[in-house]
């Protein structure tokens, strides 16, 4: 299938999203078409023996790769200024593969404190099943990644900003500790999105999204990506995917696709509603803390203006009164909906203590900042005024 001619130039990343991978069937189709099959088949046995020993390129088996998912790739490759991408059933996949792909039994990771609940898991409780210590740290504080390294230090792992107190690292001040260590630096980029900040020009060896947020951006599908240098994705990542089967579904690979598309316009407004967010709420007499990287009182504002191109989709907010305040908050707003998910079309709401950071003890949550009170909100597409009566509505029954 030959590439669009539009797919390879570098273009900007508004135009990379709408163009970039396209590769057209002969029957020249507007939209990016949908390979909804398993397999392939070959004329001739001598060529299915080449493309099964790789002397002949081409799709063998979906769970490999599969045309669809090769647009997804490349198109997140072309937006990421990576050289390799392989796509992934979930964001959880694309964690899991890119870590257990670099280490190996013996192997110590350093991680951030601060991480997603099932990031920390992984980290925490399963690869030391398999043989892989690991040392988690305060991200923000550069000396204690210095500290934590030893000899067999393999991988260090962040997400900037966290989730949910929204806390920027400094990624290259982490890249060059990993890289003095001789370790390899993963980056969840979940927050950021690929607009708003780039880890591999910072100095990370491999960056991983959960497209289930802000690239499907619509609530439909789950799927992950991992993105590196040619040589990473292919020492690290290629066979444990081909082997273990983490594999995107193409019908998932094509509505990815085709939220890329939409992604800048989606994550502006959706930016745009979420800053307005944080000025109308910000000293609101019922709130104990607001937290905004795009805000000048942001804890470390110097590093999101040095490593990011604008705030966030997300906006973390305390309400007082603990759990009960903020449950009474989220069961009085009437349009954002309470889940735990982000990066959606609708703008919604959640309560980390009871859903996402639930497996942390209270001393755990404490430590990251996580009150009970705290509430992470992720700004939809709704007109913004229609957002703000319901957050400012709703604070009123607090
Ligand atoms: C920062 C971060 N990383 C990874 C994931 C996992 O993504 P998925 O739900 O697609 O497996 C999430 C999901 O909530 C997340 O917030």
């Amino acid at each position: 299938m030959p590439a669009s001619k539009n797919a390879s130039k570098s273009y900007r990343p508004e135009t990379r999203l709408v163009h970039a991978g396209t590769l057209r069937s002969d029957f020249q189709e507007t939209s990016e078409a949908l390979f909804l099959t398993q397999g392939y088949v070959y004329d001739t046995a001598e060529q299915c023996e080449a493309r099964f020993s790789g002397k002949l390129p081409g799709y063998v088996y979906s769970r490999y790769s599969n045309p669809t998912l090769t647009m997804f790739e490349q198109r997140m490759a072309a937006l990421e200024g990576a050289e390799a991408a392989r796509a992934t059933a979930t964001g959880m996949a694309a964690v899991t593969t890119a870590l257990m792909g670099l280490v190996r039994a013996g192997d110590h990771v350093v991680a951030a404190k601060a991480l997603f609940g099932s990031c920390r898991w992984v980290i925490e409780e399963w690869l030391p099943r398999f043989g892989v210590e690991s040392t988690l740290v305060h991200g923000a504080d550069l000396s204690a990644w210095k500290k934590a390294v030893r000899k067999n230090t393999k991988a260090f792992f962040l997400e900037s900003p966290t989730n949910p107190t929204l806390e920027v690292i400094d990624i290259a001040g982490v890249a060059d500790i990993a890289h003095n260590a001789g370790a390899e630096l993963v980056v969840d980029n979940v927050f950021a999105t690929p607009l708003y900040q780039s880890p591999l020009k910072l100095g990370a060896d491999c960056v991983v999204y959960s497209a289930t947020k802000h690239i499907d951006g619509q609530g439909r599908v789950l799927g992950g990506v991992i993105l590196g240098a040619e040589k990473f994705i292919m020492d690290n990542v290629h066979q444990v995917i081909r082997q273990t089967g983490p594999s995107l579904s193409p019908f998932n690979a094509w509505v990815l696709l085709k939220g890329l598309e939409t992604l800048a316009v989606r994550v502006q407004r959706q930016t745009d509603t979420a800053a307005a967010v944080s000025v109308a709420l910000h000293g609101h007499k019922k709130l104990t803390r607001l937290i905004y990287p795009g805000r000048p009182d942001h804890p470390q504002a110097d590093i999101v203006r040095k490593q990011m191109k604008a705030g966030s989709t997300l906006v973390a907010f305390e309400v007082k009164g603990g759990k009960e305040g903020a449950f009474r908050f989220l069961n009085a707003l009437k349009l954002v909906a309470i889940t735990n998910n982000l990066g959606d079309a609708k703008s919604l709401i959640t309560h980390p203590t009871t859903t996402t950071h639930q497996r942390l003890t209270p001393a755990q949550r404490a430590e990251l900042g996580i009150g009970d009170g705290l509430l992470r909100f992720s700004a939809g597409l709704e007109h913004p005024d229609d957002v703000l009566e319901d957050l400012l509505g709703a604070l009123d029954a607090v």
